[in-house]
């Protein structure tokens, strides 16, 4: 490594270390009010719900009293996400298994989902994947795409066209603090060469434009009070983080937050439903700044330029 590269890592973690990791949500926490999660009579869906943060979530608004359909690929994952709870809290989650790497899945998963007729008040879109090494799907997109973005838009475009979001819905939409690198753009976003996949930057391109996504929404379900948010966890551990980033697993480990911790902002949205702004992406139940450096706030492409992407893939060939 030279002695440029050396000064920017120490730079990134020097920067963000403090606030992204465990240290940031202490301190944080000490100024907040207690806010108690109770979600009775609610009926939530958040995908990517059998490990890490997505899991957290499940257990816990299942604990507050809402039933909860929990998604992701490994149905026997999906049946342990209950161990440990009271029998009503366990019986309140609703196991989905669905590949959401898949478009044919999702449509699967919505046609389940309509079939029980139920809306849902709270949708957490938190399913996410970082994939060092290029996979490519038998539909023939890149895999992490699907995850992290156009699966997102299918679903929650699905739910609303079926009237499976009820009026006064909370959607969470799980960005990450990767997003801050790259500005909004079509390109790379679904890499099919694997000649041009850079794992991280496709990650990065996807989460931007997941809040590009979410300030869409937030226009379009205003007129049905539905509260439209991204976030950012911070720095959790979680096997994603193990798996994708072992070497910032390594460095950051001792001080990565808990899953619950990286879990508080969701559920603090979903239980307090603040003024949703665009512009914004919250962390650590605060609205913060989307853009840290200067080279992001020119965007490459318009929201309605993304929204067209995302819908001319999933259109059949
Ligand atoms: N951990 C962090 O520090 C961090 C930081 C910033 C943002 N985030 C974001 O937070 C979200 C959760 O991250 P995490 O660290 O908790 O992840 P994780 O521990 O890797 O869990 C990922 C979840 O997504 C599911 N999943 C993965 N691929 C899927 C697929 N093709 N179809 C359906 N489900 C799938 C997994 O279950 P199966 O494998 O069984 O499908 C699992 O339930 C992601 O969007 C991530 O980008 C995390």
């Amino acid at each position: 490594m030279t002695l440029a590269q050396l000064a920017a890592v120490a730079g990134f973690y020097g920067r963000f270390t403090p606030s992204f990791s465990r240290v940031g949500f202490q301190a944080r926490r000490l100024g907040w009010r207690h806010v108690p999660w109770r979600f009775a009579g609610q009926h939530w869906l958040v995908t990517g719900a059998s490990a890490g943060i997505g899991r957290a979530i499940a257990r816990a608004a299942a604990a507050g009293g809402a039933e909860v359909t929990v998604v992701a690929r490994a149905s026997r994952h999906l049946e342990q996400i209950a161990d440990g709870l009271d029998d009503a809290a366990a019986r309140r989650l609703i196991p989905v298994a669905a590949d959401l790497s898949l478009v044919s899945e999702t449509r699967q998963l919505l046609e389940r989902v309509a079939s029980r007729g139920q809306p849902f008040d709270a949708l957490i879109n938190n399913a996410g994947v970082l994939l060092n090494d290029h996979q490519l799907t038998v539909e023939g997109h890149e895999a992490s795409f699907v995850v992290n973005l156009l699966s997102h838009f299918q679903l929650t475009e699905g739910l609303v066209a079926a009237d499976l979001l009820a009026e006064g819905a909370t959607m969470v939409n799980m960005s990450s603090g990767g997003m801050y690198s790259v500005p909004l753009g079509l390109e790379g976003l679904d890499v099919t060469d694997p000649a041009r996949h850079v794992g991280k930057l496709a990650y990065a391109r996807h989460k931007r434009a997941q809040v590009a996504l979410t300030e869409d929404w937030q226009q379009r379900l205003a007129s049905r009070g539905i509260a439209v948010y991204a976030m950012h966890p911070g720095w959790v551990r979680t096997e994603g983080v193990r798996q994708s980033l072992p070497v910032f697993w390594r460095l950051q480990r001792p001080i990565l937050r808990s899953p619950i911790e990286g879990a508080d902002t969701a559920l603090w949205l979903c239980a307090t439903r603040p003024e949703s702004r665009p512009d914004v992406i919250w962390f650590d139940r605060r609205p913060r700044t989307v853009h840290l450096f200067q080279q992001t706030r020119r965007a490459q492409c318009t929201g309605a330029e993304l929204r067209a992407l995302l819908e001319r893939e999933l259109k059949p060939v």
